[in-house]
């Protein structure tokens, strides 16, 4: 029987991806016209003993680097332990995702007309439905779809993507508890000596909580969909994962796309610097 969620999918999907190509234009686009009016004119170039310029490879690794180890591990170690090990997971994952989106353009380009049917676990079929194609990608970590994709690295793929999977699901359980308990953006121990004893409760915000939550599902449908233990749970995958490609330029998600843009501003400030 087919799965419940292959015709919602099949609705869902383009309108999901519409949606967000729609917010990310807007978003790229309200950007493109801030920067017909230039806010950032440099370092003066009139300065007695102006103090020299940092190569790109510091200012990027000041941008990154300073804020979390001069206040955020300070104030709140436990969701910046969370949000580092869940970023070793998510860039490697979602580098995963893009491979195999590659590789099945790659086998088309070779000549390759047929892709693997998830629904019925065959290898060789037309099945190019919205609802397949991405059981194909999202599902890239077990055995029918990451032979397809990886032919004789499909082993060497899923046993190297496992530990990150897991990296993920540590540091997102702690950003889950962070946010369960109103705790983002709390000052918990003493930042320095100045702010010796300053302490803030944080925040709840409900899309914190929303987002971690569908991502910590993804998770999860990942981790099951590799064991193989509930049959079908890829497409619940799917949909989660399409729910987040929705959400992207709409929530603070929107950094996975823009974070090197933010990272050269950032940068760049340090680099001119703005920042002592
Ligand atoms: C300079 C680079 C980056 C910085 C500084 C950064 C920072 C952060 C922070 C602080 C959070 C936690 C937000 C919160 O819940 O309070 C977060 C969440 C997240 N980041 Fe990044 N990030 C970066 C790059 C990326 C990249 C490259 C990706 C993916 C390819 C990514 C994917 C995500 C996702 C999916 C979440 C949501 C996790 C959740 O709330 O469960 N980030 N990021």
């Amino acid at each position: 029987m087919e799965h419940v969620l292959i015709p919602f999918l099949e609705v869902y999907t383009p309108i999901a991806l519409a949606i967000a190509a729609f917010g990310i234009l807007y978003r790229v686009g309200t950007h493109a016209m801030r920067l017909s009016r230039p806010s950032f004119p440099g370092m003066a170039t009139n300065l007695l003993d102006a103090p020299p310029k940092l190569d790109w490879f510091t200012a990027v690794w000041k941008a990154i680097s300073f804020p979390v180890l001069r206040f955020n591990v300070r104030a709140n170690p436990i969701i910046v332990t969370g949000v580092i090990f869940y970023h070793l997971g998510i860039i490697t994952i979602s580098a995963g995702y893009a491979l195999s989106l590659l590789m099945m353009g790659w086998h088309f380009a070779l000549g390759v007309t047929t892709v693997p049917d998830i629904s019925t676990g065959e290898a060789i079929s037309n099945n190019f439905s919205y609802s397949n194609i991405l059981a194909i990608i999202a599902g890239n970590g077990e055995r029918l779809q990451s032979e397809y994709l990886f032919g004789p690295f499909a082993t060497a793929f899923r046993v190297i993507t496992w530990p990150v999977v897991i990296s993920a699901l540590f540091g997102n359980t702690l950003i889950l508890f962070t946010h369960l308990r109103g705790r983002g953006g709390a000052v918990l121990n003493d930042i320095d000596k100045a702010a010796k004893n300053i302490r803030t409760a944080g925040m709840f915000k409900l899309s914190h909580l929303l987002v971690t939550f569908i991502v910590y599902s993804v998770i999860w449908t990942e981790i099951l969909s590799r064991l193989e233990i509930v049959h079908g749970i890829v497409y619940l995958h799917a949909v989660l994962g399409v729910t987040l490609i929705l959400l992207l330029p709409y929530t603070y998600l929107f950094h996975m796309l823009y974070f090197p843009v933010g990272a050269y501003y950032a940068a760049r400030r340090w680099r001119e610097r703005y920042i002592a």
